[in-house]
């Protein structure tokens, strides 16, 4: 037997109606926050991450599941939506659309992490991103566009955690002052870490190991080296949250595992998910487009680990007043004349809109009917000889065994089951 790779899941049919609760509320909310939904391949070109996210990243060094397609070219599995969506709003022109471009997207995303509770190779997303919003209060939009979504879901206990990790000017400054912190601590650190030393020093915060995240501990806070500009720009994003009563901490220590982000960073984390806490993250990326061949346009946005908020709300109990389908008539037959009116009437009926349902797999009558029970259909008849030739037959309710005569019409069956 072949079993599926290690660290994917499969969505059986019994867990399907709480995605698509979650995906209606995506839907819904971004409908309201005027975002439009975009779709974009699964694989792209290697270089589009390895610029966008980052090469000293962990995604980029680690985790990417890259290959050699048959002609040659270097292509990924996408570890993640706004590089993509990037790419897509420069190769498209979205840009000459009025600005600002309000996209959403529903995505599953590969990593080649070690699979652990919160952490799979195949993960899915749902993601917004805002380019050429300028105004300061894009950032406040999209953090509340988030809050919005999980209230909708009726997810509570969640927390909202904000940083500023600054512009290219005072990061330059910044990561000087970081290279001289860990320059002390050297010899400890991890192998991919001596590298990220002189490189891109900030990366060094988030590594993954023991070891480097205790010394990450004690350096010195990005925040407490913003420019003024930066410094204004957060000032004001928290008045805007302020302004419409969002909670949140400020916590110095986030720094993001990916290179674009500029200035805002947050993360929304939940205390149910044990180790990967953290069901969303996000930030700007005033410069991620520029990088990658479109003209200088400001950016942010989040994306929220679709398998994470479910363990959340499996945690709040909010998978379980979600409805299962069920079929609203179930036709059982004996014979082969009654087989044959059995399926034009579910056909019909089903035309029209009704779950109907019959036995698929040649039941006797009695385990026809302990079918239906199991379906947990609403209603159910039996078609035999008698009802044929009669042209009747008795449609009973399930819920209460109370049952009366209809005649075998899809009209007239369709009118007493509603
Ligand atoms: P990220 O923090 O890498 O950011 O991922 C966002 C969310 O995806 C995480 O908070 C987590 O819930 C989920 N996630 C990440 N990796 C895994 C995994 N291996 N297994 C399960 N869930 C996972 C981004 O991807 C950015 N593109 C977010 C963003 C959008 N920033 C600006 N715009």
């Amino acid at each position: 037997m072949i079993n599926k790779p290690r660290g994917t899941e499969d969505i059986l049919p019994s867990d399907s109606p709480l995605w698509q609760k979650i995906e209606a509320a995506a839907r819904e909310v971004c409908d309201t926050f005027g975002y439009r939904e975009i779709r974009t391949p699964v694989f792209e070109d290697t270089a589009l991450f390895q610029r966008g996210v980052g090469d000293t990243t962990d995604v980029v060094q680690k985790e990417m599941y890259t290959f050699e397609d048959k002609g040659g070219r270097s292509i990924t599995l996408r570890p993640e939506g706004t590089a993509s969506l990037a790419r897509s709003f420069i190769e498209n022109s979205l840009y000459a659309d009025p600005q600002p471009t309000k996209l959403y997207y529903l995505i599953s995303c590969y990593r080649y992490e070690k699979p652990q509770s919160g952490r799979l190779r195949e993960f899915h997303q749902f993601g917004i991103e805002c380019f050429g919003g300028t105004a300061d209060a894009t950032d406040a939009e999209v953090i509340t566009l988030a809050l919005s979504f999980f209230e909708k879901l009726g997810v509570t206990g969640l927390k909202l955690n904000v940083n500023s990790i600054g512009c290219p000017v005072c990061k330059q400054e910044y990561n000087q002052i970081l290279r001289e912190y860990f320059r002390q601590h050297q010899e400890k650190l991890c192998e991919t870490c001596h590298t990220r030393l002189e490189k891109n020093p900030m990366r060094i915060i988030d590594c993954k190991s023991e070891i480097c995240s205790a010394i990450a501990q004690d350096a010195p806070k990005m925040i407490d080296h913003l420019c003024p500009d930066c410094k204004e720009h957060l000032d004001k994003t928290l008045r805007y949250l302020d302004s419409v009563g969002v909670d949140y901490i400020i916590d110095p220590s986030i720094v993001r595992g990916l290179d674009y982000y500029t200035r805002t960073v947050f993360e929304i984390t939940s205390d149910q998910l044990g180790a990967q806490s953290t069901v969303c993250g996000g930030g700007r990326y005033n410069g991620l487009v520029e990088e990658l061949g479109g003209k200088p346009t400001e950016g942010i946005g989040f994306a929220i680990g679709l398998e994470r908020l479910i363990m959340i709300m499996k945690s709040q109990g909010l998978d379980q007043e979600i409805p299962q389908s069920r079929p609203d008539i179930f036709i059982a037959a004996i014979g082969d004349d009654a087989d044959v009116t059995a399926q034009t009437l579910v056909y019909q009926l089903r035309k029209m809109g009704c779950r109907a349902e019959r036995d698929l797999c040649n039941r006797s009558i009695k385990a026809q009917m302990k079918y239906a029970n199991k379906l947990n259909a609403a209603y159910s008849m039996v078609l035999g000889d008698d009802e044929i030739t009669n042209q009747k037959a008795e449609l009973k309710n399930m819920a209460d065994g109370t049952s009366k005569p209809v005649s075998l019409t899809a009209e007239e069956i369709f009118q007493n089951i509603q």
